[in-house]
């Protein structure tokens, strides 16, 4: 297994660009089996996340042609046939193949998906969008076959604004017969950049990015080219590596309006943050104020910047308090900062950072994807070397992490 090796302490300096958005790309690449042509995607990063869901494509039939960042995907001679638990268990994006096949098809056969482990994680929102269209679900053993005679439009209240649920929800509607309107739809940018993809290819969805979306159905969707917009977890990771050990370090291609929350948490706690049209400059403060922040849908502070940020929160004096609204379990990263030095106590949905605290390096495990982040932001600031184990959980998200801070002057190898 591979492991990350970083030593701690060094200065971050310089400039890094930040790839497209993981949770746009893996909605995209399913989406675009929608298209009865071809479809060119641009900026996909190389991620872990990317090579599942192309395999998955490749599986059904598609051919996908991958050139670095582009991929080019002709689903023109896909077979609807079930995609084995397998395939579906690598990632939590697959699930997006659900929307988009009954969307195509009126017929998907597939598995439970499978994702970071930060919470139960249910899909009941997405199953019952796809019912109020005129599905009809059966589920044993994990497996799902979802099919409709035909999907009407409907008016689909969901109870939480959920990421997925909106997504899978907009792909099974677009080609259905009539208007369907989404209610307290999430917002988040990357349900906005799905949105555009599917209106290049044809489609009439206006409202994404409000909470209420509202879709024409049309019969066919053509070629189309697309670009997936910067990562702003991906962005926010490295503006935080940044505020922990950074002089004038320059991050750029961001769409700071996207990073709000974030910017305005960090200057309350003394970073020093300029902002330009598509980039930022961080230095670090000689010394950092508490603050206390609480996780929301877009355009609240977002779950998965919790665990990186509570990495630079051990840096605060004071008592600190972050409260995680959106999943049960994702404080797994914990553990290992407190056998850094850290002192965070867990109590229930929140946690309570004392600091400031003297991090030193120690040998510890990604339990998920941003709680591998959060572990290399700590290892940055730690005195002495950090071992991350299991970091197949970073890769899946994170394009050329290693290079990416390196170029910054960290001191980080996989081995
Ligand atoms: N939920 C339900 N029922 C549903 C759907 C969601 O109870 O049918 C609950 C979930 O259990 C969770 C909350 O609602 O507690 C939010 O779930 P949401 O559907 O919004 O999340 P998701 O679509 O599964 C995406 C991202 C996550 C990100 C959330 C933010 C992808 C592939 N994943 O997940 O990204 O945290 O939105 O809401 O786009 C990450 O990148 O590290 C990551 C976990």
């Amino acid at each position: 297994m591979r492991k990350l090796i970083i030593e701690g302490g060094h200065l971050l300096k310089g400039s890094i660009r930040i790839s497209g958005a993981k949770n746009s790309a893996v909605a995209l690449i399913p989406a675009s089996v929608l298209c009865d042509e071809k479809v060119t995607i641009a900026n996909v990063p190389d991620i872990t996340d990317r090579t599942a869901l192309s395999e998955i494509l490749e599986y059904l039939g598609a051919k996908v042609d991958v050139k670095e960042n582009n991929i080019e995907i002709d689903s023109s001679q896909l077979i609807n046939k079930e995609i084995p638990e397998n395939i579906s268990k690598k990632l939590r994006a697959s699930y997006y193949f659900m929307g988009a096949l009954l969307g195509k098809y009126k017929k998907v056969e597939m598995y439970f998906p499978g994702g970071c482990s930060i919470g139960t994680r249910p899909i009941n929102f997405t199953l019952n969008g796809f019912k109020a269209l005129g599905a009809k679900v059966k589920e044993k053993n994990n497996k799902y076959i979802i099919e409709a005679k035909k999907l009407k439009g409907s008016n689909i209240y969901l109870d939480f604004p959920s990421v997925g649920a909106t997504i899978n929800i907009i792909l099974a509607a677009v080609r259905a017969e009539g208007e369907t309107i989404i209610e307290n739809a999430a917002r988040e940018p990357e349900i906005v950049n799905v949105a555009t993809f599917l209106n290049n290819m044809g489609a009439k969805i206006i409202g994404a990015g409000t909470s209420e979306i509202k879709i024409k159905g049309v019969s066919k969707l053509g070629s189309c080219f697309h670009e997936v917009i910067p990562d702003r977890i991906e962005a926010g990771t490295y503006i935080i590596a940044a505020a922990i050990a950074g002089k004038k370090v320059k991050i750029e291609n961001i769409i700071p309006e996207h990073l709000e929350s974030l910017i305005l948490k960090l200057k309350e706690i003394g970073v020093k943050i300029e902002i330009g049209a598509d980039y930022c400059v961080i230095s670090k403060p000689n010394k950092y104020k508490k603050t206390n922040i609480k996780t929301q849908g877009y355009p609240g502070f977002p779950t998965d910047l919790q665990q990186p940020i509570t990495s630079l929160l051990t840096q605060c004096y004071g008592i600190n308090i972050v409260e995680e609204t959106i999943y049960e379990n994702r404080f797994k990263n914990i553990e290992f900062l407190n056998k850094m030095g850290a002192n965070i106590e867990i109590q229930g949905q929140k946690i309570l950072i004392k600091g400031p605290s003297k991090l030193k390096g120690e040998s510890v495990f990604a339990t998920d994807l941003r709680a591998g982040a959060s572990l290399i932001l700590a290892g940055l600031m730690a005195e002495g070397t950090t071992t991350i184990e299991n970091i197949e959980h970073i890769l899946r998200g994170y394009e050329n992490i290693v290079e990416k801070l390196s170029d910054l002057g960290a001191k980080i190898k996989i081995e």
